[in-house]
């Protein structure tokens, strides 16, 4: 088999770029090993920023998420007793969407597939090779089967497990991280949102965060120990903790309603430096974790694979490599400030060390003057809703060769 592009992986980030070469006229093909099913009822964080969304709707993937997803305009801070709203669409003027991670996969896949896309589900990714040669190639199984894919470029959008990042050689990569003390306790419920706006809560008992997904189910979560497991948790046992986390003393109480899943999220921040080894570029989860605390997951994904499609659409059209050759660069400054912000909200939000009244009493004292002071409240709502594309502080170059694109 041969294509243009290899597309390892078909999450939001493999398959959005898919879609986005498609519209430049450039061959891909995605291969994802889990069937699609599977891959549309995974349950992901779903917080779009503001340049997401457009994206999405520029690029006509948008429709349904228009529809249905929800517009925020701000979210809350809770701490000490009190609930404190951050305007986002105020300080910064933009707002950000609630729309689940999976129903964007669903609108892609179905686009690709309608589109005549080749997306092959149950293809599992065995192998990457010839990475420095002109023709990279992909090993997977499919079936009983083995196949190559023989490509001009490979892109690595397989998550944190993924095979991609391995074939880096020896040397050729760092890695830089630090995993958290705590996991989250995630439930999806049914019945009418507690809030419209999202409440993340510091309470001495723990973190915990009540959020959408539709005007029928309620996100909820909660910290809790990294080891545990689900199945540790009755439906009482869990109301219990909401309760003590979230309520308030005017009365507010979280709705409860019939708890649909319960899931751990193990908690991490990750990034791997550079994101392209010869023909091989890494975009996504595979080159990149943050903490689920801003939101920042997705979102990231999604700046990686615009400034990926822009670099090959070059390339195809001109012969010229500005955009590639810089990608790594491009998408590590945005990287790095995102996980700066999720490492700061999981750090100001959650209990570290047990009771430790000194912490947390930093802890409020943070919340208080990030809710208090207008350029702390701006400092975290620009970066909530989205910080603009990085390639408008770069050099002349790109400027030049992502003329007439718009952040
Ligand atoms: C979610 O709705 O799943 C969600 C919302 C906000 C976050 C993380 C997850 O920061």
């Amino acid at each position: 088999m041969r294509t243009m592009v290899g597309i390892v992986g078909g999450g939001p980030a493999g398959l959005l770029l898919s879609h986005l070469l498609h519209l430049q006229g450039i061959d891909s093909v995605v291969l994802e090993a889990r069937g699609r099913e599977e891959l549309e009822a995974e349950i992901r964080a779903g917080v779009l920023e503001h340049g997401t969304t457009e994206l999405l709707v520029e690029t006509g993937v948008g429709d349904r998420m228009r529809k249905e997803g929800a517009v925020h305009h701000g979210v809350n801070l809770q701490f000490d007793g009190r609930r404190e709203r951050i305007d986002l669409e105020g300080l910064t003027g933009k707002t950000i969407t609630l729309y689940g991670q999976h129903e964007v996969v669903k609108d892609l896949i179905r686009t690709r597939l309608d589109a005549g896309g080749e997306v092959l589900f149950r293809a599992k990714g065995l192998g990457l090779q010839d990475l420095e040669s002109e023709e990279p190639k992909v090993r997977f199984v499919k079936g009983d089967e083995e196949y190559e894919l023989r490509c001009d470029f490979v892109v690595g959008t397989d998550g944190f497990h993924g095979v991609s990042r391995e074939a880096f050689p020896e040397g050729a990569r760092a890695e830089y991280g630090r995993r958290y003390p705590f996991g989250w306790f995630g439930i999806l419920v049914e019945g009418p949102p507690s809030t419209e706006e999202l409440i993340y809560a510091l309470h001495e008992r723990g973190f915990a965060l009540v959020s959408t997904r539709s005007p029928e189910i309620q996100r909820l979560y909660f910290q809790c120990d990294p080891d545990d497991d689900a199945s540790n948790w009755s439906d009482d046992r869990i109301w219990t903790e909401m309760h003590a986390r979230l309520d308030t003393d005017d009365g507010w109480t979280v709705n409860e309603g019939k708890i649909i899943q319960k899931n751990v999220v193990q908690m991490r921040s990750f990034v791997c430096e550079p994101m392209r080894h010869g023909r091989l570029f890494l975009a996504g989860d595979a080159a990149h974790i943050v903490p689920p605390t801003g939101a920042k997951g997705m979102n990231l994904a999604v700046a990686d694979v615009r400034v990926l499609s822009r670099g090959l659409a070059e390339f195809y059209r001109s012969g010229s490599t500005g955009v590639l050759d810089n990608y790594s660069e491009i998408c590590l400054k945005r990287v790095w400030k995102a996980s700066r912000f999720s490492w700061w909200m999981t750090s100001m939000l959650h209990r570290f060390d047990g009771d430790n009244a000194f912490q947390y009493r930093m802890q409020v004292a943070e919340l208080d003057y990030v809710t208090g002071s207008r350029a702390a409240a701006t400092s975290l709502a620009e970066n909530y809703v989205g910080l603009p594309m990085e390639w408008r502080e770069d050099p002349e170059a790109i400027a030049r060769t992502t003329e007439g694109m718009d952040a």
